[in-house]
């Protein structure tokens, strides 16, 4: 069967079961090391993925702090189509608060969980099932009394025992609980056990057919897509996944993975999503930028390879019949074929075109910026593509409103050393200028921006990415602060590598100045948490 034709063709859509995509990425994804995002940087994701056709958004904690809730609760409001999901421990006050962030969203949910493995339980919380089994009557009832839509997971579901999990399962549903999610919370299990797990707890528990089952996998062995495939062959009909995988550790299923799979493999996998594929690059991007999260090369699906072709005997096919070696086209996940934009010569007409073809809308003052920057791209950089205009844009709307900035720098680099830089920075509206040495031009120049703006945070990560082929390629860097428990991501874009690092520096200030406004606070009692501690 030709592979590219079989989604469509091989079994009749009414005859596919509609699975639902639940995405994560706002709250394990955002949970992962460093991968914080702001407060603008989240609503922007969560419009993204609504647009996509994603049926659940995971918009993250809300009793983690004041902006996790904050944030929950606006996307809540914004949201036109999916269903709000908030997530809470099995904790009253927890419960209260997410319903609290949730209760405005055309369609919200209460995601409860609880561990119920016995190494969780002995180790972490200090309970046995029975007790365990009070929490969750008790929570989610709790729950169920303010939303309709409650969703409740089995924390460490596939090192629990089967008849400890059915246990747990059956309370869950009794009380209310619409959703059943059996996590593989430590990317453990294989494909054969995580579908016969489903396959058991739906066949035993009385009252099974009131639920939709979930699956949700960490990629800790690299099988979290193959496990919650598995998941709908025993029953599942929801899959949790994050844009690029995102999530604690190795990260969750990824989203992109998930649905590809199931829309080219429709001959084996009798399933429709109902995700536009043909966003998915476009929220890979998004997601990466504003995480700091770079997409390997060879990710599939997204990967900026995943749709090269290298060697000869490859290309040669590919020139003959692009299905030689391909078995998604590339127009459905996104891919464009890198195509040559506009030079100096363009005007403000084409060039808003162009941002409407690559899915940005700017205001007023955000265009002219934007254009003023593309004319002065075009003077210094001879081919200006797609991929450039959208590091430009993308540069220009995460340091919209920042009130520090990089107005002119100057490094004085090479094999002599020590290297310097001088750096001109926008204070609020007052230009100041300071130099200093470094062991090499980034660090000069990081050392500058702290004379002029002093700190105690510390550099975590610094990454540099070429948006296009040549030596002209515009740098595209991440840098990531921390500071007190606080982390910051802020990324810069220039045909100057040095640039591009200053902004993303000065960028990744400026957000932790925000955050430092923002702190992390006890809500009706509760300590600061992450998921995992002890309830
Ligand atoms: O991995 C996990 O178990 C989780 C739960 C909170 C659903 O993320
Ligand atoms: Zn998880």
């Amino acid at each position: 069967m030709n592979a590219q034709t079989s989604s469509a063709d091989a079994v009749s859509a009414s005859a596919r079961d509609r699975v639902i995509i639940f995405d994560t990425t706002l709250r394990d994804g955002e949970q992962s090391a460093g991968a914080s995002m702001t407060y603008d940087e989240k609503l922007q994701v969560a419009e993204l993925l609504d647009a996509m056709g994603v049926d659940i958004i995971e918009a993250g904690f809300p009793i983690a702090s004041i902006g996790d809730f904050e944030a929950v609760s606006e996307i809540a409001r914004n949201t036109q189509n999916a269903v709000i999901a908030g997530l809470a421990r099995a904790i009253p006050a927890d419960i209260a608060r997410c319903g609290e962030a949730v209760r405005h969203a055309r369609r919200p949910r209460i995601h409860t969980f609880v561990s119920t493995s016995p190494i969780h339980l002995k180790y972490q919380m200090n309970k046995s099932l029975d007790q365990v089994i009070e929490i969750i009557n008790a929570t989610v009832a709790q729950a169920r009394g303010l939303v309709e839509d409650v969703e409740w997971s089995a924390m460490d579901a596939t090192r629990t025992p089967i008849d400890d999990l059915c246990r747990c399962v059956e309370a869950a549903i009794r009380c209310g609980a619409t959703t059943i999610n059996l996590p593989d919370t430590v990317g453990y299990a294989t494909p054969e056990e995580y579908e016969a797990m489903f396959r058991q707890v739906i066949e035993r528990v009385p009252g099974a057919d009131k639920a939709i089952f979930s699956a949700h996998c960490h990629d800790d062995l690299g099988l979290a897509t193959a496990n919650s495939l598995a998941a709908l062959r025993g029953g599942a009909r929801q899959i949790e996944c994050t844009i690029n995988g995102l999530g604690e550790r190795a990260g969750n299923a990824s989203l992109e993975e998930v649905v590809m799979a199931i829309r080219t493999r429709a001959d084996r996998l009798p399933y429709v999503t109902g995700v536009k594929t043909p966003m998915l690059v476009q929220a890979s991007r998004l997601v990466s930028a504003v995480s700091g999260f770079a997409v390997q090369y060879n990710k599939a699906i997204v990967g900026k390879n995943a749709f090269a072709h290298e060697s000869g005997i490859h290309q040669d096919g590919m020139l003959k019949n692009n299905e030689t070696y391909e078995i998604m086209r590339p127009e459905d996940v996104g891919v464009r074929a890198t195509n040559l934009v506009m030079g100096k010569h363009s005007g403000r007409h084409a060039f808003k075109e162009k941002l409407k073809e690559l899915g940005f809308e700017l205001g007023d003052n955000a265009f002219e910026d934007a254009f003023r920057r593309f004319k002065d791209l075009a003077d210094r950089k001879k081919h200006v593509y797609d991929e450039d205009i959208e590091a430009l844009v993308e540069d220009e709307i995460s340091s919209a409103g920042e009130s520090v900035k990089v107005m002119a720098l100057t490094v004085i680099a090479g094999t002599g050393g020590p290297q310097k830089a001088i750096i001109t920075m926008d204070v609020n509206g007052t230009h100041v200028t300071k130099e200093a040495n470094g062991t090499g031009p980034v660090d000069a120049t990081f050392n500058a921006i702290t004379s002029i703006w002093p700190h105690q945070a510390k550099l975590s990560l610094y990454q540099v990415h070429a948006v296009t082929e040549g030596t002209d390629a515009q740098a595209e860097v991440s840098v990531r602060l921390e500071e007190n428990g606080r982390i910051a991501t802020g990324r810069g874009a220039d045909v100057d590598t040095l640039v591009a690092s200053a902004k993303a520096y000065v960028s990744a200030l400026n957000k932790l100045t925000v955050r430092r406004q923002s702190p992390i606070v006890n809500v009706a009692g509760a300590e600061p948490i992450r998921i995992g501690e002890r309830v």
